[in-house]
């Protein structure tokens, strides 16, 4: 149940008994599913404003996200990419979200994880150097929406493990993407993550999930990758991020006791990742992480 101080449905960020209740009960059918969806999930099915202003977002992302994957070449530091991340948020009047989030305070503005880090990787003056590989995660706040989005560089030429994890980590993204559609349960996805990373002798991180983005950073559902029962079904409005991290040896990983962020493999393994924020349609999803 929604309670009267609890926030809106509707995603307003006002209070229930302020917005929508008990005076204006959903009258559309996409309201009546929006009011479901709270209800039951705490999920907000964006309206058509939210949408425009997360795909401004999510574009901004994706942009950075190029931008930076362009400067990943040997000899440069992480730091450097992140500076250039800093100043393409500032240029286009938006905050990059990792920096200061969480607890301990994220000390940059995107994650930079390396060979066997799975994510949270920190940019630091250490140069990338040929055989590395290495995911980028940009994620950004723009008119107080938010898009999240990563992918994976090759630095030179890179070991036949690197060269899979990279292949498969892709695959698996990309073949979870095509099962997103209304009525498709949230199961599916990581139905097929592990087929694909199965297939492929790899294995699928359990520690860290997708997650609904777009009014904040993380926001109901979670998004698992790994092998789980979970019924709800996908709806028009939601959006959400798929990010498969897949290891070439085992699933399971440590966090830095130091930083308590750079998540690593347990067997020093590679690992790789990609993420996209997708919005679900009436008739399948659009990928809203995507440069032209
Ligand atoms: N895409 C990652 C996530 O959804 C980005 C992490 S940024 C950090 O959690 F600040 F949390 F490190
Ligand atoms: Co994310």
């Amino acid at each position: 149940m929604i309670g009267r101080n609890d926030p809106c449905w509707c995603g307003s960020g006002q209070k229930w008994k302020k917005c929508h209740s008990p005076k204006e009960p959903p009258t559309t059918e996409q309201q009546k599913l929006a009011q479901h969806y709270y209800k039951n999930y705490r999920i907000v099915l964006k309206t058509p404003e939210q949408i425009a202003g997360i795909k401004r977002a999510c574009k901004l992302a994706a942009y950075i996200l190029d931008e930076t994957c362009k400067k990943a070449q040997a000899g440069v530091t992480t730091n450097e990419i992140d500076a250039l991340a800093v100043k393409l948020h500032k240029e286009n009047n938006a905050l990059a979200a990792p920096y200061h989030y969480g607890e301990p305070p994220f000390p940059k503005s995107i994650c930079t994880s390396l060979n066997e880090v799975i994510c949270h990787g920190i940019p630091n003056d250490v140069p990338l150097k040929d055989g590395d590989i290495m995911n980028i995660d940009v994620s950004c706040i723009l008119d107080g929406y938010y898009g999240d989005c990563s992918r994976m560089v090759k630095i030179g030429e890179i070991s036949p493990d690197k060269q899979l994890v990279y292949d498969v980590s892709h695959e698996c993204l990309q073949r979870s993407m095509e099962v997103v559609k209304p009525g498709a349960k949230l199961h599916e996805i990581a139905d097929a993550i592990e087929d694909c990373a199965a297939e492929n002798g790899c294995s699928v991180v359990h520690q860290f999930v997708g997650h609904g983005v777009g009014l904040e950073f993380h926001e109901p559902p979670q998004v698992p990758h790994h092998r789980n029962r979970i019924q709800i079904p996908l709806a028009a409005g939601m959006t959400f991020t798929i990010e498969p991290m897949i290891n070439a040896g085992v699933a399971e990983g440590k966090i830095d006791p130091i930083t308590q962020w750079i998540a690593t493999t347990r067997d020093g393994k590679p690992s790789a990742q990609w993420e996209h924020t997708l919005l679900v349609t009436e008739t399948g999803h659009e990928i809203l992480t995507l440069t032209p």
